[in-house]
């Protein structure tokens, strides 16, 4: 299972609910790895989303313990087990583990960080004001950073696309 997230200097991910930048080769970058995949997001990421739609050409599972929350287009599970469950049930219709994508917020990828083992960060060499945080991959012995791409930007925004994977024992 994969982890996707644009994080900055601190792991920051997000502030008042939106995104910290929007930067126009991450968000078609984003759009080609998980298009044609299955799409994991908390409800806050979900109602962040433009228009409150589900992201076109992708399987969108959107968790919440909200009672009423049923958008159209998407599948509500209401924990990380029955999430689960259900990506199991995926297997047999031909998605395997490399086609699951963790789209955030904080909370869902501090939910399934165990169950993934490749993240897909794309590093964004300023330090923003954030009220959420990913967990910082490179302070975690478990993680290893294993490509980079050249120094790419946006403006006078500075950022890397980076690959880390989880180290097998
Ligand atoms: N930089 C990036 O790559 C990136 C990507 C995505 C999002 N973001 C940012 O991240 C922020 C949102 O993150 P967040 O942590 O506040 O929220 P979030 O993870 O998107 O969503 C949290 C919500 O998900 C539901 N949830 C969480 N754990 C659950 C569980 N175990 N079982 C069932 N439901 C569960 C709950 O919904 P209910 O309250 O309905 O129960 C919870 O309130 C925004 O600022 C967004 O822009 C950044």
């Amino acid at each position: 299972m994969n982890i996707i997230a644009a994080v900055d200097q601190n792991w920051g991910i997000g502030n008042n609910g939106r995104l910290l930048v929007q930067i126009p080769l991450d968000q078609q970058m984003f759009r080609k790895d998980t298009l044609g995949k299955i799409v994991v997001m908390g409800r806050k990421t979900f109602e962040g989303l433009p228009g409150q739609r589900p992201l076109d050409g992708r399987i969108n599972i959107v968790l919440s313990t909200k009672p009423d929350f049923s958008p159209k287009g998407v599948i509500v599970t209401k924990s990380v087990e029955e999430t689960l469950s259900l990506l199991e049930g995926y297997k047999d219709k031909n998605f395997g583990e490399q086609d699951i994508f963790v789209i955030g917020g904080g909370q869902i990828y501090r939910a399934f960080l165990p169950y993934c083992d490749t993240a897909h960060i794309t590093q964004i060499e300023y330090a923003y004001s954030s009220d959420v945080h990913m967990v910082n991959l490179e302070e975690d012995p478990e993680w290893m950073m294993t490509e980079e791409s050249d120094e790419l930007t946006y403006f006078d925004v500075i950022f890397y696309f980076r690959k880390y994977q989880r180290i097998h024992e």
